[in-house]
């Protein structure tokens, strides 16, 4: 509706290719100029369990385990956004999965190494970036 605000959060990681690069710096920084806040941020080093039970959903696909064992092979940033249609607006300033198909001016068309060394990752719907925040924050670290 006209002048309605839709306010959301993401669950958004820098991964390992982009932390291990120092790029946490330039990623927040085309993050926060493409309108989205900073909300939480933390860095933390994922055990193998935590990596596949964050990306239980891909457990059948046949890059589950090259997957995991990257987001493993270094710190990663897991930061919640916050801004109007944050989940979409996030997934736009990402670029699509694959950096060969990536738009211009994206992280992953920027930074992205790979298909799978991708340096971003970002919630895909309400109910995931719901779970995917919870997974990683309590309520008393989101501060706003
Ligand atoms: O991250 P995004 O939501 O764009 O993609 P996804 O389909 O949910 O896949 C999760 C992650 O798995 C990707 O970001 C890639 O790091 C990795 N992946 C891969 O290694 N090979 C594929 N064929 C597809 C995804
Ligand atoms: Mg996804």
């Amino acid at each position: 509706m006209k002048g309605i605000t839709v306010t959301e959060r993401t669950l958004s990681i820098i991964k390992p290719d982009a932390t291990k690069r120092n790029l946490t710096g330039q990623i927040n920084a085309i993050l926060e100029e493409g309108g989205l806040r900073i909300v939480a941020q933390k860095r933390i080093q994922l055990t193998l369990a935590q990596a596949m039970e964050f990306y239980s959903v891909h457990r059948e696909r046949p890059f589950f385990g090259e997957l995991c064992e990257f987001m493993t092979s270094g710190p990663v940033l897991v930061q919640v956004l916050e801004g109007e249609k944050a989940i979409s607006r996030n997934r736009e300033i990402m670029g699509a999965t694959n950096p060969a198909d990536a738009d211009a001016g994206t992280i992953r068309n920027r930074f992205a190494l790979s298909l799978t060394e991708n340096s971003v990752h970002g919630s895909d719907a309400g109910d995931t970036a719901a779970v995917e925040i919870g997974f990683f924050f309590a309520g008393i670290e989101l501060v706003g």
